[in-house]
């Protein structure tokens, strides 16, 4: 079966062709992420226009480099929440469009479930059930991936996503944004243990998470040096920054393989890209005897074919949309 995804959520218009839930036939990425560097962060209203320039365009390039015909395209698969509202509703609305002309099934994807189904093109062998962490710019949950289409979450941030905190403690260190990669290369073979940064917990509900005192805290620590005119130590910071984002994710990640059993951890998004949470994930997951799955560099980031992975097993689920489907800023994994 041959899915035509889209994904339109944040800052990528991204357009693949997926057979079967496994084989990536294309995967076209439009990154838009050089313009909204020049603001710090992704301006809503200009990634929706930016949408709408690519997503046609895209498209083509996807059935062409998959050597694919529209008419050979079995369903459409699109990401409708969550995410930043009107980029969401771009992609949506040309994925309706593109299954009312074809006549084909429209599938509705979660875009989180997407983040956590890209491992299944990279681990052909990979089956639920397994934990998933799925780490991204505008998400952080722990989820119970029972089967392809029943999760639970176990764990989410109480406020800020991990990505999200990585880009503004990147900003007032004056990186790039997407700020997560400079930051992890800034941070390389640096020890850290010079700033003492605070870590969260959640009375009663331990496996939750909340990085918003943390990236206050970095915030903090630069606004203090710059009015007295000290230098930050940059790649201590940052080493200390990433220890702290770590020591709140991977611990919490293996309680709840513990609790509920799991042998298999699944990382997904696009922090899952970090160099040291992956060590920290390979060194917990070897002590606790659990198998560890870490997507490939380039299916951590948002991407179209991740979509149409998941978009296979919503389909055989039964999990299809008639033409009166909206668009979502957010919403639950499990629903
Ligand atoms: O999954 P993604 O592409 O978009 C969302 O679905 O939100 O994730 C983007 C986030 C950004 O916050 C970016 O800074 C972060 O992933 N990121 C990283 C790394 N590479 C990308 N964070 C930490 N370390 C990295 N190497």
């Amino acid at each position: 079966m041959k899915i035509l995804a889209f994904e339109s959520t944040c800052d990528e218009t991204a357009v693949a062709v997926v057979e079967d839930g496994r084989t990536v036939l294309s995967d076209c990425i439009a990154s838009q992420a050089d313009m909204h560097a020049i603001y710090g962060g992704v301006v809503p209203e200009l990634a929706s226009r930016k949408h709408v320039e690519a997503i046609a365009a895209l498209a083509d390039q996807a059935l062409e480099k998959a050597g694919v015909s529209r008419s050979e395209i079995d369903a459409v698969a699109v990401a409708y929440a969550p995410g930043l509202i009107g980029a969401v509703l771009v992609g949506l609305s040309f994925a309706k469009s593109v299954a009312f002309a074809l006549g084909k099934p429209l599938i509705p994807v979660h875009h989180i479930r997407g983040h956590i189904a890209a491992n299944y093109l990279a681990f052909p062998d990979l089956k639920p059930p397994f934990m998933a962490l799925a780490i991204s710019g505008g998400n952080t949950l722990i989820v119970d991936v029972k089967d392809y289409t029943d999760m639970e979450i176990l764990g989410a941030t109480r406020d800020d996503a991990a990505g999200e905190c990585f880009d503004k403690a990147a900003r007032v260190l004056g990186l790039p944004y997407p700020g997560g990669k400079p930051l992890d290369e800034l941070a390389k073979g640096c020890a850290g243990g010079v700033y003492d940064l605070p870590r969260a917990k959640v009375d009663g509900a331990e496996l939750d998470m909340s990085f918003s005192g943390l990236k206050t805290a970095v915030v903090n620590l630069a606004h203090n040096a710059e009015q007295k005119g000290e230098e930050l130590n940059g790649p201590a910071l940052a080493a200390d920054f990433i220890r702290a984002v770590s020591d709140e994710l991977v611990p919490r990640a293996m309680e709840a393989c513990r609790r509920r059993g799991r042998k298999v951890l699944v990382a997904a998004g696009g922090v899952a890209a970090n160099s040291v949470i992956r060590r920290d994930l390979e060194n917990a997951c070897a002590k606790d005897g659990v198998e560890l799955f870490l997507p490939p560099l380039k299916l951590c980031g948002d991407n179209g074919a991740m979509i149409g992975a998941q978009g296979y097993y919503e389909y055989l689920a039964g999990n299809t949309a008639d033409m009166s489907l909206n668009a979502y800023a957010t919403r639950e994994i499990g629903d």
